[in-house]
């Protein structure tokens, strides 16, 4: 029950003589005096031992209710409030309305019995503060022989793993990691890479495009490899380049068991005076049989980007029917559907029209570049069948790679 300064319209059950004159009471003398004094005083020692209860049943009698949170600030209220508490009404009754014969007793009075009910207040206001800080400490204490509470630990993404396993592996041949922006203009995702307007190409990488107020100098759209980086890359920085561009990359294809409108790159671009193609195959080849094991047999099968020349698609034997086509219990292998070969992914020496867009002499330069599908390469390496797992985030599946 709330208390407070407001007073309701009920009848006080207690007789209050601070509420009349000095006169009204028939006190005419200084002992008349020191007797009402005292008798207030004896009442504000017995309501200022009571306990909380008590103060609320008291102050339920004396009719002083309102919006005070509790009964302490409340009996404060009661006796020193400055617009009716007790003492106002001493002033203003007993102090302000007594003849002048007794106005030197009255004042000694009153002071000594303001300083009487403030001091008291003050000692009652310290002692509730001080139990309350010893039973929040004693809430708060910690207890050590409690249990402890088990935290599960968090895992990275199967696609996080497969990421890292490949940037290590491309550190310990002297690869860098750069990143680059997943909103991009057509000229680096398309045209810097060789890609004009209204080439055939472009039908495979169909993709999102930002809408942008009217007038906007150039479209934005969501891009479609990690190939733009090549570009970016060679653009800030002159050879020697070894990189490698880990990201999302986006395409307007319908989703299904290979296929996702999001999914993760990671471009490889090295570029320097004396690249080789046998460069090119030695480090794509290390590559896979540190990533698959050593026993993978390679091979390169011609193939065409517009942004590489020559153009290669590179395949590996298919590592669940060790390259037989055959499945272990007789029959034909699912994965590789007997071919036993798998595709990994394009690649290719980097076209001499490319070096054109970023200020490279064609005629010094060379090198080599490839993007590697990462969905696609975890399903193989770890037997996932449909990539749209890697998205649904299903704890069931993502506690299958701790
Ligand atoms: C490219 O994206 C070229 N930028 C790769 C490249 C880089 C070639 C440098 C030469 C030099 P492609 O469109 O084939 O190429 O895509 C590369 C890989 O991305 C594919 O092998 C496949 O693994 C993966 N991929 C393509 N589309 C999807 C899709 N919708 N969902 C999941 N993975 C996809």
């Amino acid at each position: 029950m709330p208390f407070g300064v407001i007073y309701i319209a009920i009848m006080p059950t207690v007789d209050n003589p601070t509420e009349r004159t000095l006169a009204e009471l028939g006190v005419n003398d200084a002992q008349g005096v020191a007797e009402k004094f005292a008798e207030v005083r004896a009442r504000f020692d017995r309501q200022v031992a009571l306990d909380a209860d008590g103060i609320r049943n008291l102050m339920l009698q004396e009719a002083w209710l309102g919006s005070d949170s509790d009964p302490a600030s409340s009996l404060r209220n009661f006796w020193v409030g400055r617009k009716a508490g007790v003492l106002t009404l001493v002033t203003e009754n007993w102090l302000k309305k007594s003849p002048p014969s007794l106005k030197g007793v009255v004042g000694k009075q009153f002071n000594e019995l303001k300083t009487h009910i403030e001091s008291k207040l003050e000692e009652q206001r310290k002692r509730i503060e001080e139990k309350t800080e010893a039973s929040a400490a004693t809430r708060d204490r910690i207890d050590l022989s409690l249990p402890g509470v088990l935290r599960p630990v968090g895992s990275h993404h199967l696609i996080r793993q497969v990421f890292q396993e490949i940037e290590d592996i491309f550190f310990s041949i002297g690869f860098s990691v750069v990143e680059g922006p997943e909103i991009e203009t057509p000229y680096y995702n398309f045209e810097a890479l060789n890609i004009p307007e209204f080439h055939p190409v472009r039908d495979d990488m169909d993709t999102f495009y930002l809408e942008l107020p009217k007038g906007a100098s150039t479209p934005l759209l969501l891009r479609t490899h990690t190939s733009p980086m090549q570009i970016r890359t060679m653009e800030k920085q002159k050879p020697p380049v070894r990189v490698i561009v880990p990201g999302k990359v986006y395409r307007r294809d319908n989703p299904d068991a290979t296929h996702s409108f999001a999914f993760h790159q990671i471009e490889g671009l090295a570029v320097d005076t004396d690249i080789t193609f046998c460069d090119f195959t030695g480090t794509i080849e290390y590559f896979v049989k540190q990533f698959f094991g050593p026993s993978v047999k390679t091979r390169f099968r011609p193939s065409y980007f517009p942004f590489t020349e020559p153009s290669v698609e590179f395949d590996v034997s298919c590592p669940f029917c060790a390259g037989t086509g055959t499945a272990a219990g007789g029959g034909t292998c699912s994965k590789c559907k007997g071919a036993a070969w798998i595709e990994l992914f394009g690649a290719g020496m980097v076209d001499p029209a490319v070096y054109g867009f970023v200020n490279y002499d064609a005629k010094k330069v060379s090198g080599f570049a490839f993007g590697i599908g990462i969905d696609r390469l975890a399903m193989l390496k770890y037997g996932i069948d449909d990539i749209q797992v890697f998205f649904q985030n299903d704890v069931r599946f993502l506690r299958q790679f701790p």
